[in-house]
């Protein structure tokens, strides 16, 4: 048997031992930041950014690869100022990160999503992108797939980046730290609308993001686990 048998007979036993596939909001995560600013209406969760605080929540627990995703409808009407991230991240100086950020704006212009890759601390991988569909209007999925090749980014399950593995050519690739996934709403209107010209409004506060659709497909790792073996 070849090494590379080998090595893939490793990782479906793995696959058939440690990994999960789950959909309840309570199951996979918990309110990290202002839990008075939630709400739970059925199956949706609405996330709210007032004068007071944002508002974010994180997964009970970290994965190993997997695909993560999640239906958001965003902010409506004016959202100038706000950002909701959706991402997954490693923790510590040296983290893995991968970001969704939605960058709000007035009413009528266009959201942008803004990409951004982190390897061991270093970012300065922004890539943004104008969807092809208003995402105030209704819930659009948005997915994070990660395995040992690459990272993809999906909207509505169409890849819109992909972060290839070369480390074949000496580039550090996200692999040896486990991630958590993140989402959070909060006030950044230092940067994220017009380059942080056009302020939050807050007089049409609160902005509410809505959530429903939770799915994580990962391997679970004891929080703070970390493999030696590359
Ligand atoms: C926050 O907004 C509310 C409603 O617009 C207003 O009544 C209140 O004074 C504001 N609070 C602060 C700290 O700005
Ligand atoms: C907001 O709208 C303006 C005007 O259409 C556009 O130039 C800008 O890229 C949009 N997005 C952000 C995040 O500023």
């Amino acid at each position: 048997m070849s090494k590379g048998y080998l090595i893939l007979g490793i990782y479906a036993a793995f696959a058939v031992m440690g990994c999960v596939g789950s959909s309840r909001f309570d199951e996979l995560y918990q309110p990290s930041w202002a839990m008075d600013h939630f709400t739970y209406e059925g199956e949706v969760l609405k996330m709210k950014l007032d004068n007071y605080s944002g508002a974010g929540f994180s997964s009970k627990s970290k994965y190993m690869f997997g695909k993560v995703t999640v239906q958001i409808k965003l902010v409506e009407g004016d959202s100038a100022g706000t950002v909701t991230a959706f991402y997954m991240s490693s923790e510590g100086p040296y983290h893995n990160e991968f970001d969704f950020e939605f960058l709000g704006n007035t009413t009528g212009e266009p959201y942008l999503v803004q990409t951004n890759v982190y390897v061991n601390g270093v970012g300065n991988r922004e890539q943004r992108l104008k969807l092809w569909f208003d995402p105030t209007k209704d819930f659009h999925s948005y997915s994070l797939l990660w395995n040992q090749r690459q990272v993809v980014f999906l909207v509505d399950e169409t890849p819109v980046r992909v972060h290839s593995n070369l480390e074949h050519k000496g580039i550090p690739y996200p692999k040896d730290q486990a991630m958590g996934v993140y989402s959070s709403i909060w006030n950044a209107d230092d940067w994220a609308t017009q380059g942080g010209r056009v302020k939050t409004d807050w007089s049409h506060a609160p902005f509410i993001a809505s959530y429903r659709g939770f799915e994580i497909n990962g391997c679970e790792c004891p929080t703070r686990w970390r493999p030696s073996i590359t």
